[in-house]
């Protein structure tokens, strides 16, 4: 038997019995008399002991590099009092090897195969990621990834829930991102496009009467990377016949209580908090706000509306609004940091980034001498300013005045965590509802109003008359769901009426009809024949993975991640294709300018 036990499994309960253990040589020792090595499978480690007299065993000992595969057979035998290891489950035995088989021998590795290597350049570790999956950190990851996949798919098994797969030939989507573009050799100069999601495949499930769908759904967009978006990543993707938005929050609490239960054994308590967009927005400056630390956003539009303070009154006259909020603590910040800071802020469009410092008994700032001593009053009320405190002010549009404190509330999080004035417990889960999102936001590059989820979202049935009035305030029946910070989900009740589809293709986001015919005209037909009301959602499981192993890029979470710029440096993908290639598919290369390929 090439083993007969894990490297995990064997304690003093074992002893004097014969075991083969099989697997990697995680370290070698040779202690004069004695040579010890760490053999290490997917399992764990179990220390086991060569005598160097026995000449076979001590040749073939000396050609062992960490690494190397083997399999050793011996008698279990407890180990002598003062070197058993308390921290190692196995820690109280070692093996006694009688016979020992070299099944490979490895190179040395280019990083050793343990937490240190943590601190390894990434690209390093993509490159050998077979190296960097076998550590024992990235073993735990994938093994609760499963378990993550297998509670989902146990739960809405368990709720009646099918899974069905759906094509990843398909074709454009309008859900917004650049789309991975396939070419058709059967007809030519035609092309498939991967799945940006299965948002069209499962709602024409609905339509076929299956009434609870779900899938572990590969996607595909073609964006700018960052830590928390891949080019293809993995939705649990579902829909469902004849629910409201109640519903959907019941199962979907449900579901989180499961998979927390089940991967962390972590109780969650429900319902979760909710709050609408506009709510979410004005406190905490985005829609998937942090709820583990305060630093609220209040609007000052009023105090300030008749300043002596040009930058401020001029703001709120135009049409914009003045928003502040207390970086509690922070007034010690450095220059740099607020350099820093201030360059942040003028990436999102910020004229500059108005602060007040409260220390020492005084406030010091370079709009001081504006203020009069009653808008003194109202900011040191309202934001309770104390010696120490520092405030940030944004004067300008409602949205961009939240998008910049947004951001500008999180970066001085980070700086008040350096400075241990905010500390954040790993451990505590926020989960929140973010509701009411307006159906479409007004895009003025475009000049057209353009879906704020997916043109299928339904809107909240009240507000279905303003869709001819006054489109921009009626809210969709749109949920996301968030966590510490971080977009899990996000899913809508649809439309299910074929006529007021056809009105929110045409007449609100105004999609020609030949688009709307070509891109959607199945989706309007089928709907004349007996579309049942249906809603979905969709999580993004790598970000939930991440989440539940304490990651901060789901690149950490998958087996064989993108870099930022796409690749995949372990196949080195992607390549150019052959000539020949190209021919069969009838597609003809632009010649590449050189900086473009270089960039
Ligand atoms: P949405 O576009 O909001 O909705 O996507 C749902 C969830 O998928 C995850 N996600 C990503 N994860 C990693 N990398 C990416 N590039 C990426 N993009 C999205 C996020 C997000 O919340 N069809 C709709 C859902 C529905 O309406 O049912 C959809 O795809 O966690
Ligand atoms: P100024 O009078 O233009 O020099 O601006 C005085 C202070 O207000 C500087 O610290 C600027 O960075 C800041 N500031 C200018 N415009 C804005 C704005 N729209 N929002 C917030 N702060 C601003």
């Amino acid at each position: 038997m090439i083993r007969t036990h894990h490297c995990s499994q064997l304690t003093i309960l074992n002893a004097g019995e014969e075991a083969s253990l099989s697997g990697w040589i995680d370290s070698v020792r040779d202690h004069g008399g004695i040579l010890f090595i760490d053999l290490r499978d997917r399992e764990g480690i179990t220390q086991i002991k060569l005598d160097p007299k026995n000449e076979e065993l001590a040749q073939k000992f000396d050609q062992l590099k960490p690494e190397s595969v083997i399999q050793a057979s011996g008698i279990v035998e407890a180990r002598p009092e003062e070197t058993k290891n308390k921290s190692l489950f196995t820690g109280e035995i070692e093996i006694d090897v009688h016979s020992l088989n070299v099944l490979n021998i490895s190179k040395t590795p280019p990083f050793t195969i343990d937490a240190s290597s943590d601190k390894v350049n990434e690209d390093l570790r993509l490159k050998y990621r077979y190296l960097d999956l076998r550590r024992p950190t990235n073993a735990k990851m994938l093994r609760t990834r499963h378990n993550t996949a297998k509670s989902v798919r146990d739960y809405l098994d368990e709720n009646g829930f099918l899974e069905v797969e759906t094509p990843m030939l398909f074709k454009s989507t309008p859900e917004g991102a650049r789309e991975f573009l396939v070419p058709s050799r059967m007809n030519a100069g035609e092309f498939y496009a991967l799945p940006q999601s299965p948002q069209q495949y499962k709602q024409m499930l609905m339509v076929a009467g299956v009434e609870k769908y779900y899938q572990l759904a590969r996607c595909f967009r073609d964006e700018d990377l960052r830590s928390d978006r891949q080019p293809e990543f993995t939705q649990i993707d579902l829909e469902l016949s004849f629910i409201d938005r109640e519903d959907m929050y019941q199962l979907i609490e449900g579901l989180m209580q499961r998979v927390w239960k089940d991967v962390l054994d972590v109780e969650l308590k429900t319902p979760f908090q909710r709050m609408p967009y506009q709510e979410a927005m004005d406190q905490y400056g985005v829609d998937k706000p942090d709820l583990r630390f305060d630093l609220q956003i209040e609007d000052f539009s009023s105090t300030f509306e008749k300043s002596d303070f040009k930058v401020f009154a001029g703001a709120v006259h135009s049409g914009g609004v003045i928003k502040a909020f207390n970086a509690k603590g922070l007034a010690d910040i450095t220059q740099g940091e607020l350099k820093n800071l201030e360059s942040i802020a003028k990436t999102l469009g910020a004229k500059g980034l108005a602060f007040i410092k409260a220390q020492n008994g005084e406030w010091k700032s370079p709009i001081l001498k504006f203020l009069s001593d009653s808008e003194k009053e109202a900011l040191k009320s309202r934001l309770q300013i104390e010696d120490g405190d520092l405030i940030f002010f944004a004067a300008t549009k409602w949205e961009q005045a939240c998008n910049i404190l947004g951001r500008i509330r999180l970066e001085s999080r980070d700086l008040l965590i350096a400075r241990e004035r905010i500390e954040i417990d790993p451990n505590d889960y926020r989960f929140l509802w973010v509701v009411d999102f307006p159906l479409m936001s007004y895009e003025e590059e475009e000049g057209r109003y353009v879906a704020t989820h997916h043109p299928f979202t339904s809107p909240i049935l009240e507000d279905i008359e303003l869709l001819d009035t006054d489109p921009k305030s009626v809210r969709g029946q749109h949920y996301d769901l968030v966590l510490n910070g971080v977009e899990l989900g996000g899913g809508s009740i649809r439309i299910h009426q074929p006529d007021l589809q056809q009105k929110v293709f045409e007449e609100v986001l105004k999609i020609p009809a030949e688009v709307v015919k070509s891109r959607f005209g199945y989706m309007l037909h089928s709907f004349q024949y007996g579309a049942p009301p249906h809603g979905g959602i969709a999580f993004g499981l790598d970000r939930m993975v991440a989440i539940l192993t304490g990651r901060s890029s789901i690149r950490d979470v998958i087996a064989f991640p993108k870099t930022q710029k796409g690749q995949d440096l372990m196949t080195d993908s992607p390549t150019p294709a052959s000539q020949k290639q190209l021919k069969d598919l009838h597609i003809k290369t632009l010649p590449i300018a050189k900086t473009q390929q270089n960039s």
